[in-house]
């Protein structure tokens, strides 16, 4: 069963006809929300606001174990993060699609691992390829099918936040070959192949980063390009589905 972990600006998904609700508590403490299972377009689906809803948690404060975990109980099979980002590279302007092929991690202190030794044993995952690429094809032709361009790969850089980023942080990311960057793609991404879950990010460009333009970074231009760019989101997990 696909799960759409929605990010900012996808808190909810009106069309879903919703089935089940499930439980809100893991065994690594509270989810986001409760997962909702229901059906879009005929077919059964997961959804999950990634900051609850209403959106209350910020990027460092969620539970990321506890959401993945959350939607392999509820029996997700495959996984896609829908990610508000900068766009690093100049050319990709608020309301680029990306479907990135690699990511950097920036965080740091976040619980990241089910195999610490205490939840799990210790075990070292392979994570060359952070994304599935079955599920990145299947994302690429559901938005030609949709009609809409989705540029193909890229490297995510994941930072801490909340803060927005320096200009020269964003210069080094750049230089580190950074496409993209956001706060919340990890460790969703490393946890669910942990739980052997293929994952990938369909990532929403709401602003150039920090420095890439030469006016600040405001919440009404971010805001304005999240509300065109999520219906076409929408647009392409419905097409993905059908
Ligand atoms: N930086 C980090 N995360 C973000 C940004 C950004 O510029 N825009 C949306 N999420």
């Amino acid at each position: 069963m696909l799960a759409i972990i929605g990010g900012t600006g996808l808190t909810e998904m009106p069309d879903l006809e919703i089935t089940q609700r499930h439980g809100v508590e893991t065994p690594l403490g509270a989810a986001s929300s409760g997962v909702l299972q229901g059906i879009l377009d005929g077919r059964d689906v997961l959804f999950l606001p990634r900051h609850g809803h209403p959106h209350k948690l910020p990027p460092h404060r969620v539970n990321y174990r506890a959401n993945v975990w959350a939607l392999k109980q509820a029996g997700a099979t495959r996984i896609i993060g829908v990610n508000a980002v900068g766009g690093i590279e100049p050319a990709l302007a608020p309301g680029a699609l990306v479907v990135p092929d690699q990511l950097i991690d920036y965080t740091s202190s976040r619980e990241s691992t089910y195999f610490d030794g205490r939840f799990k044993p210790l075990q070292h995952i392979d994570f060359s390829w952070p994304y599935d690429a079955e599920l990145r094809d299947a994302l690429l032709r559901a938005g030609e099918q949709a009609g809409e361009l989705l540029e193909d790969g890229g490297v995510y850089g994941c930072t801490q936040g909340p803060r927005l980023e320096t200009a020269a942080e964003i210069a080094r990311m750049a230089r580190d070959g950074c496409r993209l960057v956001g706060m919340t793609g990890m460790p969703e991404a490393s946890l669910a192949r942990e739980l052997e879950i293929p994952y990938a990010c369909l990532a929403l460009v709401v602003n150039p980063a920090a420095g890439v333009v030469e006016s600040e970074i405001t919440m009404a231009e971010i805001e304005a390009a999240l509300e065109s760019g999520i219906e076409r989101v929408k647009k392409v997990i419905r097409a993905l589905l059908g």
